[in-house]
């Protein structure tokens, strides 16, 4: 057993003024499934978007583009073949355009409070679980370089209101057909659609946004139209976590679709 100097000079969970308990933790049920699902959710995902951010190629299949690739900002993107394509960036840009916007909704995602939780626990083991000690010594939390950085999270929000108007736009351009005649209605622009509300969701869920909707305020009876819209937003809120992993799953199936459409794997089934 360890003196309480021993303990102090130690830091972290095993410091001098923590309760002296020598099991790393006393939890009996799997308690390591949770943070080793949610690592593997989320490698996955980074090996997916990674490969198809670099691509560079099968991101646009009359009328639909991926979401990766939205909006689309140099000269070199396949949609200037006659889909939705702003190319402020001209033609010196000879990388793959999804560089460009990805910034953004990544930025979004790796700052979001939910995600925060979720890839400290996976991935840094800080803390592995509730009640589940860490094993690092010292434990500084989100008040230095780099994780002080983590703050920036309300600026992404107001970035990523843009990204979901222009994936609902790109939804809505799916209602054409591959020659762009409107009035037609795919497989494709449904899942656009549904991962078009799926990020909204998500979006709108954001505990920035619900500060910014509700917060600093000193009488909810004076701003009704605040308080009603923060009561809404509280109850997206509530399912933050669902919605970051049903957006993030739906903006990867929508993006594999247009993929296979542009290879030729299949065709797009048309609803009407
Ligand atoms: Fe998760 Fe803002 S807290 S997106």
């Amino acid at each position: 057993k360890l003196s309480d100097e021993a303990r102090g000079a130690r830091g972290g969970v095993r410091g001098g003024t923590r309760a002296a308990i020598s099991q790393p933790h006393l939890r009996k049920d799997r308690w390591w499934l949770a943070p080793a699902a949610t690592a593997l959710g989320l490698f996955a995902f980074v090996v997916y978007s990674t490969w198809r951010a670099f691509a560079n190629a099968d991101y646009y299949a009359a009328p639909y583009v991926s979401p990766f690739y939205s909006p689309c900002l140099a000269d070199n993107c396949e949609t200037m073949k006659g889909g939705p394509n702003w190319a402020l960036f001209g033609d010196w840009w000879g990388l793959s355009p999804a560089l460009l916007i990805l910034i953004f909704p990544l930025g979004f995602r790796l700052t979001c409070y939910y995600y925060r939780k979720a890839y400290y626990r996976g991935f840094w083991a800080s803390p592995p679980a509730c009640a589940v000690a860490e094993p690092h010594r010292t434990y500084t939390g989100e008040t230095r370089f780099p994780l002080i950085l983590q703050n920036i999270h309300r600026y992404f929000f107001y970035a990523a209101v843009p990204v979901a108007c222009i994936l609902t736009y790109d939804a809505v351009l799916g209602f054409r057909d591959e020659h762009y005649a409107w009035g037609h209605m795919g497989l494709g622009t449904l899942v656009l659609l549904v991962n078009a509300a799926l990020i909204w969701a998500y979006t709108l869920s954001c505990h920035s946004c619900r500060h910014i909707v509700g917060g600093r305020l000193r009488h909810f009876s004076k701003h009704p139209v605040r308080y009603r819209m923060w009561g809404w937003i509280g109850k997206l809120n509530q399912r933050h976590m669902s919605l970051a992993w049903a957006s993030l799953f739906s903006v990867a199936l929508a993006d594999l679709y247009v993929y296979l459409l542009a290879t030729g794997a299949f065709s797009d089934p048309q609803l009407f």
